[in-house]
């Protein structure tokens, strides 16, 4: 069991200041109207680190309510000596967890998405209370948590390598499949629940196990999570550290991105820090699985059904205040519906129900941080100075928390630098093509790609779309937003969204190493290529 160690001088501080916490009771969780939270064991104080055991003896801090600003609870990070326990906890687990074979390892996922279905309301409320987004969006990912887990239960039972034709007489050639070891997952505070369901539960079922380390500003989410899998694992005579954690900041995943024993390193986050991590990782020749930004467009042609694309637009432009990698930050709309389409959207922003995100009317939340309102009104200004239109918001709300409107930019050149540029708060560019050639161009020249979405009925267009002189993102719609994507596919992007795929179709492949077997079961040995060495 790792203890929280501190130094007595400063213990004794923080028990004034503890005290002096608990006599205003500033805490959310010490007041009754957030009992619930203690149904997800989350106290005034938490240990950061789980590997078997809780602990932490690395820095305090407190986590914030966006909404409010105000303190929920304090966690106890871990320190580097943290991690390294924990790392050597994970490999001696890998031991055990290696050996259980696939569809058992699948039931035990199985039994986590059951646990997270029955915690679904209060882990969504949490994500709604310390991330910022609305209610139904934070329940939305502890649900793409229990569909991945669903997705890899059946997958523990279909993992498979082909058998291959051998030229030589006698000889078996086939190809199979074992897990990596310890892969390390590195999340980002938007999705602070679903990002990590679905590294860990195809990493699990591959045999890996995995140690995580969530935003520093969400980690009440990550020990909440971690100790819904912890009792399944425990429950199951199986060691905790199959599933270990480690809260704490860029030193711990810096870490990560220099150890060797840390097989693979799958990273959510900037692509200025996944370029970091995978230069890193690069150096040691280790894997990484990067999920880097976006800076998505949908475009709408002039036979676009607008009953879909307003909601669309709303959806994938509004949603989660404009903060998920997938959020619609261009918009390209033919020059023969423009007026008519922003006037609509116009009408439509007017109409998000701005509020609490745990209000279950609530439509559009607060940003993360009070450094994000403050990049928000950067890109404001920027957007203004390079011959933008603010037709719609552009201005921080007066109210507690760290709220912004919702906001539509016009008569923006499409190469403008901010239109180039992922800001990651709710601002929408929209834009003026001509014709399909120029559009599909504009489309790719940014230099993300991950999410990308037309709207149109014309099939030709659809298919060419879709074809080699079409999108270049990870992910290529028709008409649907940017954003919403479902966990059975592959997802990830392209260029600087880094290149890896997670979650469904063949992503598991990237949690394994594969391993051509060429097996002689002849007394002869015939050499390929028809050599003769003698
Ligand atoms: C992210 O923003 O990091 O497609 C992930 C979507 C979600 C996942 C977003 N299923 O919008």
């Amino acid at each position: 069991m790792l203890r929280a160690r501190r130094p007595v001088f400063s213990a004794l501080l923080s028990l004034q200041g503890r005290r002096v916490a608990a006599a205003m009771s500033t805490l959310l969780v010490g007041q009754p109207r957030y009992a619930w939270l203690r149904k997800l064991g989350l106290q005034e104080e938490n240990l950061g680190v789980y590997n078997g055991s809780w602990g932490g003896s690395g820095q305090w801090v407190t986590m914030y309510c966006p909404a409010t600003n105000e303190p929920i609870a304090r966690v106890c990070q871990g320190s580097l000596e943290d991690y390294e326990a924990t790392v050597k906890k994970a490999k001696d687990a890998w031991k055990v967890w290696a050996d259980i074979p696939a569809p058992k390892r699948g039931e035990i996922v199985r039994q986590i998405g059951d646990a997270l279905r029955q915690n679904i309301n209060v882990l969504g409320s949490l994500v709604s209370l310390e991330m910022g987004k609305i209610l139904a969006e934070g329940v939305g990912e502890v649900q793409e948590y229990v569909d991945v887990c669903d997705y890899a239960v059946g997958l523990s039972r279909m993992i498979s390598g082909p058998i291959l034709p051998s030229e030589r007489p006698g000889h078996a050639l086939m190809e199979k499949w074992n897990p990596l070891g310890l892969v390390g997952i590195i999340t980002a505070f938007n999705f602070p629940v679903a990002v990590y369901g679905w590294n860990s539960a195809i990493a699990m079922i591959c045999g890996n196990v995995c140690l995580w380390k969530g935003a520093p500003t969400t980690s009440l989410t990550s020990i909440a999570v971690t100790k819904i899998i912890s009792k399944v694992l425990e429950d199951n005579k199986m060691p905790g550290a199959i599933c270990s954690l480690v809260c704490g900041g860029s030193d711990i995943g810096s870490a990560m991105a220099k150890d060797g024993r840390v097989d693979l390193v799958s990273f959510t986050g900037s692509t200025k820090v996944g370029q970091q991590v995978a230069l890193t990782v690069q150096e040691r020749f280790g894997r990484s699985l990067l999920e880097l930004g976006g800076n998505n467009a949908i475009i709408v042609f002039q036979d676009a059904d607008l009953k879909l694309v307003i909601p669309s637009v709303l959806f994938a432009a509004v949603g989660t205040a404009g903060q998920r990698c997938t959020t619609a930050r261009r918009l390209f709309l033919h020059e023969s519906i423009h007026d008519e389409v922003v006037a609509q959207l116009v009408n439509a922003y007017a109409q998000v129900r701005i509020g609490d995100p745990w209000d279950s009317d609530t439509l559009y939340g607060p940003l993360h941080t009070a450094e994000a309102v403050k990049m928000y009104f950067s890109a404001v200004e920027q957007a203004k100075e390079q011959g933008g239109t603010v037709v719609y918001g552009g201005k921080v709300i007066d109210r507690p928390g760290n709220y912004v409107e919702p906001t539509i930019v016009t008569g923006l050149p499409h190469n403008a630098p901010i239109v180039h540029t992922e800001t990651f708060v709710p601002i929408l560019y929209v834009l003026k093509f001509k014709n399909e050639e120029e559009v599909f161009a504009w489309n790719n020249e940014v230099k993300h790609g991950l999410s990308s979405s037309i709207f149109t009925k014309d099939l030709g267009r659809i298919f060419r779309w879709l074809g080699p002189k079409g999108s270049d993102c990870g992910i290529v719609n028709v008409n649907i937003p940017t954003s919403g994507a479902e966990i059975g596919g592959a997802f990830g992007g392209e260029k600087h969204t880094g290149g890896g795929r997670e979650s469904g179709s063949d992503s598991w492949k990237l949690y394994m190493r594969r391993s051509t077997c060429t097996i002689n079961y002849s007394n002869d040995l015939p050499l390929a290529q028809g050599i003769k060495f003698q």
